[in-house]
């Protein structure tokens, strides 16, 4: 069954405005208001704990702790966990770390002067910035690194510096993926000093507020691992509610859109390191994560075959059709592999996520529906089938917009009207 949305739901573009959300700005990230709603939805007040598989940068969470409620969270990119892990902590001293970042400035003015900036970085880093804010980027990364200070004040630091990278840039930032050389170049040059400081008032100012509001005390656990193995973080029948958005079957690749902030970092400087060390370990949904000598098996989806031998055949059917198409079209994408990787992996999602819910709890995700090679998968339905096929009770769809609009003047592109829904499973 499909119902319409509600509209208290909000968009992603609430959440840039919020206290604590706005720390970080994550495309992939949903509305604040959504998880709002729903915990609201669904009575959990204070002693309640919700989890999210998918947590990103962490917005089911710090909006159930902005409410008193628990939460429990799983990434699995480590740069996006170390994001969601800096957010839910509130707890500075306010005026030790007002100061602390008065003298990082000052610190990083006096040394943007000779700071070594010219060979410190991949090529990416430096087609993104004037050669005044290198310096000064430079300046601030490395005295925040050397501060002789507490790790949540660094972390606090360096998150403020990490947003920073995307407000000076002067390559467009086309978010998710960088490209310099493919977006206009911005005409205002924003300097990194000053941006610096105006986002740690900011983030202090978030701080201030949140403490005026005597928000109840709450636990939060933000843990780096594998949504399929969901259930060996949190323990049996102990949620009361799973709130996610898992990567969507649109072949977005997670694991490229913090290329900047890792490689500004020093944490990557390779396609091939993220590739070993996030892509490989993501959810299937893109075709750079396919690995067709070790996928044979997964083609075959033999999980799903076990489980349900009807949404076998149906996925079947497209897998089939897919795999005709990338043998005809010159790209030869191989959509055949990711969707068949993609409903294995959601399968081991469902099967671990049933086992951590109490009993008529619900499993509310936010999915959107796709078309690879003008195929439409309609995987908001199938994914509530296979639902039903591990146990659970009962899938509602609420259509929450429509997508793919932007794409309309494209003769390239397929015309399958796509949309965005609201997936709640009942256990
Ligand atoms: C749509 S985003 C969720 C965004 C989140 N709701 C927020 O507001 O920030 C999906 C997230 O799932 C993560 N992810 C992909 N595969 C995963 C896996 N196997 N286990 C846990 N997280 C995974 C991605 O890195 C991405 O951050």
């Amino acid at each position: 069954m499909i119902v319409a949305a509600r509209s208290e739901y909000g968009s992603f573009r609430d959440s840039l405005r919020a206290p604590i959300h706005r720390w970080f700005t994550y495309p992939a990230g949903y509305s604040y208001k959504f998880v709002e709603a729903k915990l609201d939805e669904h009575g959990l007040t204070k002693g309640a704990t919700v989890g999210d598989p998918f947590l990103g940068t962490g917005t089911t969470s710090v909006t159930a702790k902005t409410l008193g409620v628990n939460s429990v969270g799983v990434e699995a990119h480590s740069f996006v966990h170390w994001v969601a892990t800096t957010k839910i902590f509130f707890d500075h001293d306010l005026i030790k770390l007002s100061t602390t970042i008065a003298e990082t400035v000052e610190r990083a003015k006096a040394l943007a002067q000779r700071v070594e900036w010219s060979d410190i970085w991949p090529p990416l880093v430096y087609k993104c910035f004037t050669d005044e804010n290198l310096k000064a980027l430079a300046a601030l990364r490395q005295t925040i690194m050397e501060l002789n200070t507490e790790a949540n004040t660094r972390d606090f630091l360096k998150l403020a510096l990490t947003a920073t990278l995307r407000i000076v840039t002067t390559a467009g930032a086309g978010w998710p993926y960088i490209a310099p050389g493919k977006y206009h170049a911005r005409k205002v040059t924003r300097d990194a000093l000053a941006e610096f400081q105006a986002k740690c008032d900011t983030m202090i100012g978030d701080l201030q507020q949140l403490r005026r509001a005597n928000i109840p005390a709450s636990q939060h656990r933000v843990i780096l691992g594998d949504a399929r193995e969901f259930d060996s973080y949190v323990d049996e029948e102990s949620l009361d509610l799973i709130v996610t958005s898992p990567p969507y079957l649109n072949n977005y690749d997670y694991a490229d859109r913090t290329r900047l902030e890792t490689y500004f970092w020093g944490i990557y400087d390779s396609w091939a390191q993220i590739s070993q060390e996030v892509r490989e370990r993501l959810l299937m949904a893109a075709t750079t994560q396919v690995k067709i000598a070790s996928m044979n098996g997964t083609r075959a989806c033999p999980g799903i075959r076990q489980a349900d031998r009807q949404i076998h055949e149906e996925l079947s059917k497209i897998i089939h059709e897919l795999a005709r198409m990338r043998s005809m079209k010159p790209g030869k994408k191989t959509y055949d592999y990711v969707v068949a990787g993609y409903f294995e992996d959601m399968l081991k999602v469902l099967t671990s996520a049933r086992n951590t819910l109490k009993p008529g709890a619900k499993f509310v995700l936010v999915l959107g529906d796709s078309a690879p090679y003008g195929i439409h998968v309609p995987t908001e339905e199938l994914v509530g089938k296979l639902a039903i096929a591990v146990g659970f009770s009962g899938y509602q769809v609420e259509k929450l917009r429509t997508r793919g609009r932007k794409w309309g003047n494209n003769s390239q592109r397929h015309k399958v009207p796509l949309r965005e829904s609201i997936l709640t499973i009942s256990k």
